[in-house]
């Protein structure tokens, strides 16, 4: 297995997962450079981490610091003047969610990287820290039967400070961008149409929405339907995906099946695969790719049928109509 020299750009809050995801796996993963304008933050993780290299402007960090990979760990509203010059110099990245706040963006980046022919990737890592691949599996395996419905509900109070106080599209972006993609996931085939609302609570600071309900109806006829809050001063995060023959009702931690007339669980099962743990691997299916040539289950091109839900329902709410997608695309 090839050990790869990989840098960092961006060395905030999420720096800290990658850090701790990847220190496991030196036979991997070797951090040789992390870049940051922000020379406080720059060193107190580099210090932390034990980073050699430190660069406070990007070219400088493409130019000299010999990285075969880059993660990218900055602002979502400055994906592209990051993301292009990678590509331009010929560099794989492995980008944090959401991959672009839109469709636009997101296809222009993996358009470019296509025709470099620099793989990117996306870390989606909640597909695995929040159960919906273990969901996925029961599924498939036919434990509740023909799905029918899922219904998705993330409500707490979050009250950001910095560059997502400006976002115009926010709460669906930070969070939503997660559940979309776990329900391709589970249901494994595309998205037709979203519907949606959203809305902006004076409780909270930030330019963007921070309460929306979405439908998404997919190829299989199934409706997922989500509920966003960072204005509910109640938690609650629950998945529940109807099948014919059976309900499963997840958390972050576990999943239950519920069969017909049940008022407990048929069957539980747990996931604890952290957020850091599902980073690493995110990365790690970058590098597999990079040697095997086939394209990352986490592709950017794959990512765009993600980022195609998550506009959609901005462009519904904006608009106040169904939008319809073509092969899980936006068009
Ligand atoms: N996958 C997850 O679970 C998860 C969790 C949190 C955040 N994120 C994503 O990670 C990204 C960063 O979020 P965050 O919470 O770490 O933000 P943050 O504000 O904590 O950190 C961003 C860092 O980027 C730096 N930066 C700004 N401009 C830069 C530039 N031109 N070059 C290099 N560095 C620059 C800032 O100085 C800061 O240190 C966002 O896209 C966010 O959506 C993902």
């Amino acid at each position: 297995m090839k050990k790869y020299k990989v840098g960092i750009v961006g060395a905030g809050g999420v720096t800290e997962l990658h850090f701790v995801g990847y220190k496991d796996h030196p036979e991997r993963i070797e951090i040789v450079a992390l870049c940051d304008p922000n020379p406080e933050a720059l060193h107190a993780k580099a210090d932390k981490y034990g980073v050699p290299q430190r660069f406070t402007e990007l070219n400088d960090f493409i130019q000299n610091s010999g990285v075969e990979a880059v993660v990218v760990c900055t602002p979502t509203s400055i994906r592209k003047q990051i993301v292009l010059p990678l590509i331009e110099a010929g560099l794989p990245v492995f980008v944090e969610k959401p991959f672009s706040d839109t469709l636009a963006e997101a296809t222009e980046i993996t358009e470019k990287a296509r025709q470099k022919g620099i793989p990117i990737s996306i870390n989606q890592n909640f597909r695995r820290h929040y159960p919906f691949e273990l969901v996925k599996g029961k599924v498939a395996d036919g434990v509740i039967g023909k799905v029918t419905s899922i219904v998705f509900t993330n409500i707490f109070f979050r009250q950001d400070v910095g560059w997502r106080q400006e976002c115009e599209r926010n709460a669906m972006s930070v969070m939503g961008i997660h559940w979309f993609d776990g329900f391709r996931q589970i249901l494994g085939c595309d998205a037709v149409s979203v519907v949606c609302q959203n809305r902006s609570s004076s409780a909270i600071q930030c330019a963007g929405e921070t309460d929306a309900t979405v439908q998404v109806v997919f190829e299989n006829n199934v409706v997922a339907t989500y509920v966003q809050s960072f204005s509910s001063t109640f938690n609650r995060t629950e998945m529940i995906v109807i099948g014919e023959t059976g309900t499963i009702v997840t958390g972050y931690n576990r999943a239950e099946l519920y069969r017909k007339g049940d008022k407990t669980p048929t069957e539980t099962w747990e996931n604890h695969i952290s957020r850091e743990i599902a980073t690493y691997e995110g990365l790690n299916h970058l590098l597999t790719s990079l040697e095997t040539g086939v394209e990352a289950p986490n592709s950017s091109k794959d990512n765009l049928k993600t980022i195609s839900i998550l506009d959609a329902a901005y462009v519904s709410a904006d608009e106040q109509r169904i939008v319809q997608l073509k092969h899980g695309i936006l068009v």
